[in-house]
């Protein structure tokens, strides 16, 4: 009782401050709130689920703070457009057909040359010299805020300097609800508030260098297998429909939607939506997703952009919230189009109202020039489809050659951005024996086909799709080519030689004579590399389809390590890898001295591990997912056979908000590394909790209702010979997407035989509505209803560094909300402090509303409940040796600074 005493005083004061409690639903306090039940049990995850409709699609709010400006110069630009101009922004020109991965139509009436899209979230993919940065998961591991935005402003700076418009990243679909998924490493890792600032802090720095980011995927892509049909088929799955993530609501606020939420509010300019389903309505024409969630909700004032092919509609997809398509074609090279022709036709038909695609062409131009882009930016200098210097301008049709290459040197001196985040990345598992740091050691051994080249070059498998040599990148189209991979082979023996030790390596996991021979020799260090590798579903790999068959190493691994540490007693792990991997065969051996996580470090990744390994890094990153005992730990998996007949394969999100370590927090599984785990080569004593509330005010849920929607411009002419391709203006390019008619005739024109269908016919209610709509409770703001970001308690602790080395920490504040649906805790909060031997650093952070809320399926707004909620602070999630309960805290504030809180009270009672 004590507790939820606490818990009330929490509510009635500090937290005058927090939502509405419970109560004010009208349920009793005690009762268990309905939405919050099992998620289990909940609508959304069962089998077949149906995604609400959600109409008509909000328009943008051209006065929401940031955007302002940029809306105000789109609105210059927009109202001079034609609707065929307005409908080619909106409009990729089709695979191939163009330098970039996708490109929207030109405007050349007004000089306007086309948005140039372009892949990865690693570095600018399908071109040379540029640079190759970490993974996103591993950059994660660094838990440094300096350190997310540094990657992302110098992969935007890469970008800007190729003449790309839009940088396809960063991403947090998927965030991780599998261990096996196979694009797990693109994004930020399985937490929620860690991928919400990876996402924030790379989406500031790629747009302060000048390009627009891409959040993607939204959402719930969560697996390779059966994303797409035709590639489902192409593996002998025989399918028609994508797979159908079914997430409910609750989970999706709590969970997925987070960090999405995080990237609206950092001003991202486009969002990317998936291939897959949710609740059985394809992503990009999901009106619960993009109109609801995402526009409306969140505020999102950019564009949406679609996966390639990730179109399967064309009315229903624009009323739905899409705003772009790309590449543009129905299926690649096709010549055809769902927008293009089609969007102009269905603007005149009036099945698409002016207002929608005038808000498509505003958010695009918003988004271009709220990064700073200009009407006259330089030229697009490279070729997606040629390395060479000369080729054919467009790469579908062939012919015409002409320079399309210009070898622009993008990479700055990001080289050292690369080699510090590889190496402030390395997670230190295990060191036992002050194994690590080595210093001038008498003879290294060096083995596994992981420390050493891919014998066909660092790029000699298309899109990464081969694990030859070490791993520094998965493999896809999140891939870059690399400018040099600095193997770890190379860079230990470059260190060794300078220190004057012996050293070998043996770079074939099956040579085990020949490795036993080496490693059994006396006063050896041996470092073996092993990996684990994914991708992708376009690329199966050794079988693998994308996403991993398995957790363990690849090539052998596990049983290379078993080898050589039974030959010697000094055996230090490294690990590249895209997530976790089975290790409990072999990681309490007592001849493993050490094990390192070194991710996907990307081009200095020798570097990178050399400098943790002889201590000029002092390891501090943490594990930014859990390492299982086993693949049943996790809880979850890839759904690798349909399980519908043809139709869409269902996977079910029955576990909820409970994925990794939520999840073995949850069941009683205790990992072999926790989420948050790392270790450094000084030690670190935590004290001195202190939690201040902030007397932030009471949360007001939005209300109020939109203006009606816009239209921007001139009337546009309804006679349809106005819209026939202009012969003898310039050649009509082969398979290209345009906005022309290539007849009056309408059906024929849209080469749609169920042509004509009126807007009642097949449209949902509302759908064409603009008319001025109520605003959400949730919403209100870009991230949502701006009173979730209200701060209500700071807190700090100290942090004294007990060691003898200089070295960097990262405490992590864990909450409990105490509910029995909530998780044992979640984090919110961390920092990476920089503390030297014998000195002591302050902790800070704030806890946010929203970090203390639940999400509320009925009233489809945030609450705090009442139950009691504590707060810790640790090194770990599984090591927290400071807590406080909340109440608690609310007494140590009132003791610390009495008369402020009295008086902030009073004035609250009295209002
Ligand atoms: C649309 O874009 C295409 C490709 O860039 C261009 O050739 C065409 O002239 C544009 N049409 C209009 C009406 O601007
Ligand atoms: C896929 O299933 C459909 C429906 O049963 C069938 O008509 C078709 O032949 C099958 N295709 C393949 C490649 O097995
Ligand atoms: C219009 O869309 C339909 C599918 O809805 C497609 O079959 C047709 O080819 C498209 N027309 C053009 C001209 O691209
Ligand atoms: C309007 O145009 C769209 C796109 O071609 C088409 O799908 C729809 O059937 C048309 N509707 C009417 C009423 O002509
Ligand atoms: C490269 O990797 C593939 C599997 O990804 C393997 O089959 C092949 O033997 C490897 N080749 C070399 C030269 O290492
Ligand atoms: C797991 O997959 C990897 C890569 O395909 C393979 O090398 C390894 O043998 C597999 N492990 C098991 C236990 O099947
Ligand atoms: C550890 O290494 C020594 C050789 O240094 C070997 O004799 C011993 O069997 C190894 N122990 C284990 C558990 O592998
Ligand atoms: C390994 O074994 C040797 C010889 O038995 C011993 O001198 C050395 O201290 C051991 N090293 C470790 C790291 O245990």
């Amino acid at each position: 009782m004590v507790s939820s005493i606490a818990a009330i005083f929490l509510l009635a004061s500090c937290a005058g401050a927090s939502l509405p409690a419970r109560q004010d639903t009208g349920i009793p306090p005690d009762a268990v709130y309905p939405g919050a039940a099992d998620p289990a049990t909940q609508a959304g995850a069962k089998t077949l689920e149906s995604s609400p409709p959600f109409y008509p699609s909000p328009w943008m709010n051209p006065g929401v703070l940031d955007w302002e400006d940029a809306y105000a110069k789109a609105k210059d630009f927009v109202s001079q457009l034609t609707l065929m101009e307005k409908v080619n922004l909106t409009t990729g020109t089709g695979w191939e057909g163009e330098q970039c991965v996708g490109q929207a139509g030109a405007i050349p009436r007004l000089g306007f040359r086309s948005l140039c899209m372009q892949d990865s979230p690693v570095g600018v993919r399908d071109t040379d010299f540029n640079s190759v940065f970490s993974s996103g998961q591993s950059v994660a591991a660094t838990f440094d805020r300096g350190l997310l935005y540094a990657r992302g402003y110098a992969m935007g700076s890469e970008h800007k300097g190729k003449g790309v418009t839009v940088q396809l990243g960063p991403v947090s679909g998927p965030l991780g609800r599998t261990p096996e998924g196979g694009r797990n490493w693109e994004g930020f890792g399985p937490d929620p508030y860690l991928a919400g600032v990876g996402m924030a802090q790379t989406i500031k720095g790629i747009q302060d260098a000048g390009v627009i980011a891409c959040a993607k995927h939204f959402i719930g892509y969560e697996q390779e297998h059966f994303r797409q049909s035709g590639e489902a088929q192409g593996f002998g799955y025989n399918i028609t429909e994508s797979i159908s993530s079914n997430i409910d609501d609750v989970t999706m606020h709590e969970l997925y939607l987070w960090p999405f939420a995080d990237a609206v509010r950092a001003g991202v300019g486009s969002v990317m939506c998936s291939y897959n389903q949710v609740n059985n309505s394809y992503a990009c024409q999901n009106s619960k997703l993009l109109n609801n969630l995402l526009k409306d909700e969140l505020g999102f004032q950019g564009f949406v952009m679609s996966d390639w092919e990730a179109q399967h509609t064309g009315v229903a997809s624009a009323l739905a919230g899409l705003d772009m398509t790309m590449p543009g074609d129905t299926v690649f090279n096709s010549g055809d189009s769902f927008w293009g022709t089609n969007l102009t036709l269905a603007v005149l038909n009036g099945t698409v109202p002016e207002w929608r695609i005038d808000d498509m062409a505003m958010r695009i131009m918003a988004a271009y020039f709220k990064v700073g882009l200009t009407l006259d930016e330089p030229p697009i200098n490279f070729n997606s489809f040629t390395l060479e210097t000369y080729g054919p301008v467009h790469a579908s049709v062939g012919g015409d050659i002409q320079q399309v290459n210009w070898h622009v040197d993008v990479r700055g001196d990001h080289a050292s951005v690369i080699r510090n985040i590889g190496a402030r990345a390395t997670v230190l598992l295990k060191n036992v024996n002050n194994a690590l740091p080595l210093s001038k050691p008498k003879f290294v051994a060096v083995i596994g086909e992981d420390a050493g080249p891919n014998k066909f070059g660092p790029n000699g498998c298309s899109d990464r799709g081969c694990d030859n040599g070490t791993l520094g990148m998965g493999w896809g189209s999140g891939s870059a080519n690399f400018p040099y991979l600095v193997t770890p082979d190379s860079a230990l023996q470059s260190q060794a030689l300078a220190d004057g030790s012996v050293y070998q390596s043996i770079l074939d996991n099956h040579a085990a004579s020949e490795i036993e021979a080496l490693v059994s020799q006396d006063n050896i260090v041996a470092i073996v590399f092993v990996n684990a590798d994914s991708g992708e579903g376009y690329i199966s790999v050794d079988g693998n389809e994308g996403d991993r068959n398995n957790l363990t190493l690849w090539n052998s691994g596990d049983d290379l390590i078993k080898n050589v540490s039974a030959q010697c007693n000094n055996t230090i792990v490294v690990i590249h890898s895209t997530g976790p991997t089975l290790v409990a065969d072999w990681y309490d051996s007592p001849n493993i001295t050490a094990i390192l996580w070194a991710g996907v470090p990307g081009q200095e990744s020798g570097n990178s591990i050399t400098d943790v390994l002889y201590g000029k890094v002092n390891p501090a990153a943490r594990t930014p997912f859990t390492w299982g005992p086993t693949r049943e730990s996790y809880g979850t998996d890839i759904l690798y056979t349909p399980n519908n007949g043809h139709g869409a394969p269902q996977e079910d999100f029955v576990e909820g908000k409970f994925i990794d370590y939520r999840y073995f927090d949850k069941h009683n599984i205790t990992p072999i590394y926790e989420f948050g785990f790392g270790l450094s080569y000084t030690t670190f004593e935590y004290s001195n909790l202190v939690v201040t509330c902030a007397n932030a005010g009471k949360y007001t849920p939005t209300t109020g209702t939109t203006a009606p929607a816009p239209v921007f411009g001139n009337n546009f002419s309804t006679n349809l010979s106005d819209y026939l391709f202009p012969n003898g203006s310039f050649p009509h390019i082969w398979q290209f997407i345009y906005p022309y008619l290539n007849t009056t005739d309408a059906k024929a024109a849209s080469a749609d035989p169920y042509y004509g269908k009126t807007a009642a016919e097949f449209l949902p209610p509302n759908a064409t509505d603009g008319s001025p709509q109520p605003l959400l409770p949730a919403g209100g703001a870009p991230g949502g209803n701006p009173e979730l970001y209200d701060v209500l308690y700071t807190v700090t602790a100290s942090i004294k560094n007990t060691g003898k080395l200089n070295g960097e920490e990262v405490p992590q504040l864990y909450v409990s909300l105490g509910g029995p649906d909530d998780p044992k805790l979640v984090l919110r909060g961390f920092d990476r402090l920089s503390i030297d031997a014998g000195q002591t650093a302050t902790f800070s952070t704030d806890i946010l509303r929203r970090d203390l809320s639940n999400w509320d399926p009925v009233k489809q707004d945030w609450f705090i409940s009442s139950y009691p909620k504590t707060i810790y602070v640790g090194p770990s999630s599984r090591n927290l040796p400071l807590s406080m309960p909340l109440g608690q805290a609310l007494n140590q504030t009132l003791g610390n600074s009495t008369l402020h809180n009295v008086i902030d009270r009073r004035h609250k009672l009295s209002r």
